[in-house]
């Protein structure tokens, strides 16, 4: 059983707290705004809650994860987890800034960072004893999403590398290991498709419903890729696609300017209800 610290509360990190109660885990989640935290708490034993009217877990597991779950109000309160995951804003500075103050705090265990695109090197440079530090990125929706992809540094501790795989086996996920390249593997092959989808909207080439439409039916996607787009979060997709762009040599494209506008109007996609498409 591990102590869990999560810091970000948004929907990556309570995707990752739902998925480690159920496993048995103690989970510790913690936000900027305590409130955003408190609420955080609430989504997820609901989410739970529905889970076992739907007799996908029992009253015995639906009891001891919501026992599992705490908040934190301040990031002291994770001073003893043995992993602690980082899932807030996709910047360099707000994350340096976070684990400078978090490697003081907690000087043991494994500190992890879920970013999706930014260079976990360049992270690691704020922490204190950077060998226990590495990059776990989940993906969205984390309890319906089987991968993590693994990214360890040249000095990542070989036990931190282990602990890291073994945990994220106990909740049930599969890990790729990748190197600490910008996007990973799978956003540096989603990210500039979802691009060329907002761009065809942006030319008119098609409707948001055909075009989502087109990649369902043509290309056998699950999920079109600007209803993706809105569920990974516009603002995220923005900073991923810039990251590719200021990174990468064989990148020649730029965020769609229709994304940059909707981000700056405040259209994040599904967490603030619009984006391509409407949410209730
Ligand atoms: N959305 C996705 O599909 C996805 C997938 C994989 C990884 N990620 C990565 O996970 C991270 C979080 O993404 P998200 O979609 O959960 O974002 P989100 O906007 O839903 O949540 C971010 C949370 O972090 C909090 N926060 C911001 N700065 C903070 C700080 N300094 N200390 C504590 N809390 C702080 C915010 O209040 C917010 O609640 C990003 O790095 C993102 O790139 C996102």
């Amino acid at each position: 059983m591990v102590n869990l610290g999560i810091v970000g509360s948004g929907q990556m990190g309570q995707g990752i707290a739902q998925v480690a109660v159920l496993a048995g885990h103690q989970v510790f989640l913690y936000d900027s705004f305590p409130q955003i935290a408190e609420k955080a708490k609430q989504k997820i034993l609901e989410k739970l809650a529905k889970l076992q009217d739907q007799l996908k877990i029992t009253s015995q597991q639906y009891d001891s994860a919501s026992l599992s779950l705490h908040t934190q109000d301040k990031l002291t309160g994770l001073k003893s987890c043995n992993i602690v995951i980082e899932a807030i804003k996709e910047d360099y500075a707000l994350k340096q800034q976070l684990f400078k103050e978090l490697s003081t705090i907690n000087n043991k265990g494994i500190l992890a960072t879920n970013t999706s695109s930014l260079s976990v090197g360049k992270i690691s440079q704020a922490v204190q004893n950077p060998e226990r530090f590495i990059g776990l990125h989940f993906m969205n929706p984390v309890p319906m999403m089987p991968l993590v992809e693994v990214i360890s540094l040249e000095n990542t501790n070989s036990d931190v590398l282990k602990q890291s795989m073994d945990f994220c086996q106990t909740i049930n996920k599969t890990v790729v290991q990748c190197k600490d390249q910008p996007g990973f593997i799978v956003n540096r092959i989603l990210l500039p498709m979802i691009n060329q989808a907002i761009c065809a909207l942006e030319e008119g080439l098609a409707t948001p419903e055909d075009i989502d439409t087109a990649m369902n039916l043509g290309a056998n996607f699950p999920m079109g890729p600007l209803r993706l787009a809105d569920f990974i979060g516009l603002d995220t997709c923005l900073a991923i696609i810039q990251t590719l762009k200021d990174n990468g040599e064989n990148l020649t494209f730029s965020p769609s300017k229709l994304l940059v506008k909707m981000v700056n109007e405040g259209k994040f996609g599904k967490k603030s209800k619009q984006g391509f498409f409407t949410y209730e």
